[in-house]
């Protein structure tokens, strides 16, 4: 039983590894191809016949995106390692604080503008609306949890945040796979699996390391160590 868990743990950590890897590598990919963008080059993929629409709402919404897009995904990254946080309560404070208000008032409205001008049309621009939305409910429900000291809630709504922004990710690996792979046609549903399967996939983990999943069943009392930090469901709080 105690092998079962601590292969478990170890396969739990590599996995986070590897997704933190992959944030990493895709956001400064992301931030290298700016050069694009300042000043916008309409013959670069993504402005690529967008002339029309560009210069007017559009456009504040573009860069305020693009400047708040990593800074919340990597922030959110590294508020995840909270044992890492845990000397340093104040600056987690700060540093969450930021990543709120980025993710709050700039990130996801910018995402929301955005989606009603999607490149590929209403089925990609009403899944990034439901992104935007269902990731401003999640850190607002985080928040919530924070203020009122629920710090486990906090978790939970904290990671759920972070699996959506993880979305920026996902869709640019389905777009490079699908362009190895020679297909076509696939972005609009890329943008639903983008969110779907980084939140799905931690719902499932969740309950698979739950009381409640088969073969899981703890002594109670000892408080439970987390999939993705490590930590006790008391926090760093
Ligand atoms: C709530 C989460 C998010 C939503 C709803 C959202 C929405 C959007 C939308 C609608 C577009 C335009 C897509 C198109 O016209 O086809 C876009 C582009 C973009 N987004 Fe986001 N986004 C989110 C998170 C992020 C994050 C976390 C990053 C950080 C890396 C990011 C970086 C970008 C960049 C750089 C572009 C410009 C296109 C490119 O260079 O690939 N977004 N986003």
């Amino acid at each position: 039983m105690n092998g079962q868990r601590a292969t478990t743990h170890a396969t739990a950590t590599s996995l986070a590894l590897l997704a933190a890897w992959l944030v990493c590598q895709t956001t400064v990919r992301i931030v290298l191809g700016y050069g694009d963008y300042f000043p916008p080059n309409f013959r670069s993929d993504f402005l690529l016949g967008r002339e029309g629409t560009f210069f007017g709402g559009y456009q504040w919404a573009f860069y305020a995106h693009i400047v708040s897009g990593p800074f919340c995904l990597s922030s959110g990254l590294a508020l995840l390692f909270e044992r890492a946080w845990a000397p340093r309560r104040r600056l987690h404070r700060l540093v969450g604080k930021a990543h709120m208000i980025g993710l709050l008032f700039v990130m996801a409205p910018s995402g929301l503008w955005m989606s009603a001008y999607a490149a590929t049309g209403r089925v990609a621009g009403f899944a990034f609306a439901v992104q935007a939305v269902l990731t401003a409910a999640f850190a607002l429900l985080g928040w919530r949890s924070a203020v009122r000291r629920e710090f486990s809630t906090h978790r939970i709504w904290m990671q759920r945040t972070f699996a959506m922004l993880t979305a920026a990710v996902v869709l640019r690996l389905i777009g490079g796979a699908s362009e190895v792979l020679g297909l076509e046609g696939v972005y609009p549903y890329s943008a639903w699996a983008s969110w779907l399967l980084p939140l799905g996939s931690l719902e499932i983990a969740r309950w698979v390391s739950s009381p409640m999943a088969p073969g899981t069943l703890r002594a109670s009392g000892s408080p439970r160590k987390t999939a993705i930090s490590g930590s006790t469901s008391r926090g760093i709080h």
